[in-house]
C-alpha cells in the first residue's frame, strides 16, 4: 500500500493546507500536558508546509465531548506547547465557522499558522457529516492527514473531508506509522514475536488472531494473561479477568504459539506491595492478585526476544506505575532496547506503553514507538482504516 505523501502535493506560496493532527494528548489533574509526543510528531509536516510558503490550518479533536463546546476540552490549552515546539506563533480560532474565523482564514498570509477549536464540539464531526466536511474543505486548497491515532474512526475530518480534495495526502508521521505497521502485518523479518500486555484483552483478541498466523510466538503477560490462564483451566486468585471472553478464546489459549506466564508477582492488593510474593501460575493462591510477571517468566520472555528479528510489544506486563510491580516490564523493555541495538525491528504502541517507556527513559530507544493506540490494533487486525483509504495511491 503506497500513500500519497505531502511532498507530492503541488503546494504553492500562499496556499492554505488543512492538516488533520491528533492533539488528543494526556494531561494530569492540574491540567498540564504530560506527554507531548503527538505534538512533536507533527512538527516536520507543519515545518514542511511553512517552508513552502504555505499556511497550515491545523484541525484536531480532543477527548470525547458530548453535546457541544465545553471549556475543559478546548484545544486552546495546546497552543503554548505547540508554539514552543514549533517555535512559531500559532493563531487559535475558537469558533469553527463564525465570521471572524472565515475572515481570518480568507486573509491568511505566508508564515501564518492557525489552530481551529476541537472538531468534536460539532456533532457533524462525530457523524461523518458530508456538509460539515464541505464547510471545512472551503478553508483550504489542500488536505493532509497526519493523525494516525484517529484514522480508524469514521469521522468527518478523517473520512469525509479528504474526499473533498482531488489529492488528499499523508503527513510524515502518518507515513512512518503506516510503513512500520505494514511491515509488521505483511512482511516481518523472522523470527517474529509479539508481546501482548495491558488490561484490555478484549481490544486485542482480533489483532492476536490475525497476527498469530504471521508470528512465530505470541507472549502474553500483564492483565491480558489472566483470562487466558483461566481459559486453560487455571485459578488466578483475584486477578483481573474478562469473564465473558473465557469461552471465546479457546483458539488462542490452545495455540502452541501462545506463551503465558509461568509465575507472577502477586499481593493481597495494589496498595500492599510490601506483601508481594512470587507465585507459580499452576498454583495461584486464592487470596492474592497478580501485578507483574515473575522472574522465571521474565527469563523465558527475554530468551525469546534475544532470538527475534522483529518484535511488536503492546501493553505493559504489570502495574508498572508502582515500583514494586515494575520489574517485569522494565526487564522486558531493557531486552527490547538490546534487541534494537543488535539490529532487530522493535515496535510498540498505545498510551500505556509509551507512558511506561517514558518512565524507564527508553522511549526513543526502540525502532518505532507509535503514538496510536486503537488505530494500531485495528491496523494489526488487517483492516483498512477509514482515514487511510482516501490517501492510497497504489495498492
Ligand atoms: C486516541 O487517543 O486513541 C485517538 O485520539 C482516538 O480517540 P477516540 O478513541 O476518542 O476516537
Amino acid at each position: 500500500m503506497i500513500l500519497r505523501s505531502v511532498e507530492e502535493l503541488a503546494i504553492r506560496k500562499g496556499d492554505r493546507v488543512l492538516v488533520r493532527v491528533d492533539y488528543n494528548i494526556p494531561i494530569n489533574p492540574e491540567g498540564l500536558i504530560t506527554d507531548d509526543a503527538r505534538i512533536k510528531g507533527t512538527i516536520d509536516t507543519l515545518q514542511y508546509i511553512l517552508d513552502k510558503g504555505a499556511i497550515p490550518i491545523i484541525i484536531s479533536h480532543w477527548g470525547r465531548p458530548q453535546g457541544g463546546a465545553s471549556p475543559d476540552k478546548s484545544l486552546a490549552r495546546v497552543v503554548p506547547e505547540l508554539q514552543k515546539i514549533l517555535q512559531h506563533r500559532v493563531n487559535f480560532l475558537a469558533h469553527l465557522f463564525c465570521e471572524t474565523t472565515k475572515a481570518s482564514l480568507a486573509a491568511a498570509k505566508p508564515d501564518d499558522v492557525f489552530l481551529l477549536e476541537n472538531l468534536r464540539f460539532h456533532s457533524g464531526e462525530r457523524s461523518n457529516d458530508i456538509e460539515f466536511a464541505k464547510a471545512l474543505a472551503a478553508y483550504g486548497e489542500h488536505y493532509v492527514n497526519d493523525a494516525f491515532p484517529v484514522s480508524h474512526r469514521e469521522q468527518a475530518s478523517v473520512s469525509a473531508l479528504p474526499r473533498q480534495f482531488a489529492h488528499p495526502a499523508a503527513g510524515f508521521s502518518l507515513l512512518r506509522e503506516v510503513e512500520y505497521f505494514s511491515k509488521l502485518t505483511h512482511a516481518p523479518e523472522k523470527p517474529y514475536i509479539i508481546i501482548i500486555g495491558g488490561k484490555k484483552i478484549r481490544d486485542k483478541v482480533r489483532s492476536v488472531r490475525f497476527l498469530m498466523d504471521k508470528a512465530d510466538e505470541v507472549l502474553v503477560g500483564g492483565g491480558s494473561s489472566y483470562t487466558i490462564q483461566r481459559a486453560r483451566g487455571r485459578r488466578v486468585g483475584f486477578s483481573i479477568i474478562n469473564e465473558n471472553l473465557i469461552d471465546e478464546i479457546d483458539d488462542i489459549a490452545d495455540s502452541p504459539k501462545v506463551k503465558i506466564p509461568e509465575d507472577y508477582v502477586a499481593a493481597p492488593s495494589y496498595a500492599e506491595p510490601e506483601k508481594r510474593q512470587v507465585v507459580p501460575a499452576y498454583d495461584f493462591p486464592e487470596h492474592l492478585e497478580g501485578f507483574d510477571i515473575g522472574p522465571q517468566t521474565r527469563k523465558t520472555f527475554i530468551e525469546s526476544i534475544s532470538k527475534a528479528n522483529t518484535i511488536l510489544w503492546f501493553g505493559p506486563l504489570g502495574a508498572f506505575e508502582e515500583r514494586s510491580f515494575a520489574e517485569g516490564s522494565r526487564e522486558i523493555a531493557k531486552a527490547m532496547v538490546k534487541a534494537t541495538k543488535r539490529g532487530a525491528t522493535t515496535v510498540t504502541g498505545g498510551g500505556d506503553s509509551l507512558a511506561m517507556l517514558n518512565m524507564f527513559s527508553f522511549k526513543d530507544s526502540l525502532t518505532h514507538a507509535s503514538i496510536g493506540g486503537g488505530a494500531c490494533l485495528k491496523f494489526l487486525e488487517g483492516k483498512e482504516l477509514p482515514g487511510i483509504v482516501p490517501l492510497i495511491k497504489e495498492r
